[in-house]
């Protein structure tokens, strides 16, 4: 299926809740949360009927996210229904704080593999930086996911100026030992009421240079979709990506739509546009209208997002609400 620009879309990530235990700086609103009331999130047979649907047209990738995607409690139904449907790659991001327990299940269920945000390897920052999370917690599922195959485990590193910048060479230095992906995902303007501060934002470039130091960096093949860059240290196990929005536009290689708890299907993380589809299946909309709702949003997915440093942006909602 592709979108007006000739971009193949195959990849939907779906936010399943807007809920999470931690409230991480860059991710949830500074202020007390207010969540979305149960009955306004998309319900289990809702996510797995627009699945089918979207399915219909290549759709080839699907991750869950949230909030923390492991606090729904029909996550395992949600999972298998989807599996069913025949998705080659199901994956969720989580922040691990429930992992270690749910890792066999949700493998059984049919997830394929999972991605845990962590952002420092120290115990005191990791609990001042997610508001009150336990590290070891985190570690516990790394190592749980491995043993039930959620493989490949990838780490998710949003590093911030002044707050963890100075860990990046060790996260990079743990891929020589294990075959985790570390990802260096550069911090992206969302939040509410918080400004976008760009010298908080640490770039691929500057990363790079960094990681330099352990030694070379091979930049690994790129498939031609998807965000990541991909590159391994000389003699290292595993891989080291980066997800560069501000430095590096990957806007035409995006592959992905998004699908918010609430129900509205978002081409893109950056625009506002946004195709409301918990209603119209509330009032029992037929697939074939629901088909031309999906198509319609792949449609009007922009050309870009504009992130670079030359233009004013406003940000957008925090991520725990469209999905991170
Ligand atoms: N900038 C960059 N990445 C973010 N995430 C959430 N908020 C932001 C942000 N402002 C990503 C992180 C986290 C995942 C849940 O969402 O990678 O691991």
């Amino acid at each position: 299926m592709q979108d007006s620009f000739k971009r193949q879309i195959d990849y939907l990530r779906i936010s399943i809740t807007d809920r999470c235990s931690l409230k991480c700086i860059y991710c949830s609103p500074d202020k007390k949360p207010e969540y979305f009331k149960q009955s306004e999130i998309l319900t289990a047979d809702e996510i797995i009927r627009f699945v089918r649907i979207a399915s219909k047209h290549g759709l080839m990738k699907v991750r869950l996210t949230g909030g923390e995607p492991l606090m729904r409690k029909d996550l395992l139904s949600i999972i298998s229904g989807i599996k069913k449907i025949g998705i080659r790659d199901l994956s969720l991001t989580t922040n691990g704080l429930m992992l270690a327990e749910m890792a066999g299940a949700l493998k059984k269920a049919g997830l394929n593999r999972v991605n845990i945000s962590l952002d420092t390897l120290d115990p005191d920052r990791y609990f001042a930086m997610t508001q009150g999370g336990d590290i070891r917690r985190v570690w516990e599922a790394i190592e749980e996911a491995k043993k039930a195959g959620l493989n490949p485990v990838k780490l998710n590193v949003v590093p911030i100026r002044g707050i963890n910048d100075d860990e990046v060479v060790k996260f990079a230095s743990l891929t020589f030992d294990n075959d985790y992906h570390v990802r260096f995902i550069e911090l992206m303007p969302a939040g509410e009421d918080r400004a976008w501060k760009k010298k908080a934002c640490v770039k691929k470039p500057e990363l790079i240079e960094k990681i330099s130091e352990l030694g070379e960096l091979i930049l690994l093949e790129f498939k031609g979709k998807g965000p990541s860059r991909n590159y391994r240290l000389k003699g290292a196990k595993g891989i080291i990506g980066f997800i560069s929005p501000i430095s590096d536009c990957f806007c035409d290689y995006c592959n992905r739509l998004r699908l918010t708890a609430q129900g509205k299907i978002r081409p893109c993380l950056f625009s506002d546009i946004e195709i409301d589809i918990k209603t119209p299946m509330r009032n029992g909309i037929s697939d074939e209208i629901l088909e031309k709702l999906f198509l319609s949003a792949v449609a009007v997915k922009p050309a870009g997002h504009y992130l670079d440093d030359s233009k004013p942006f406003k940000g957008i909602p925090a991520m725990s609400k469209i999905g991170g």
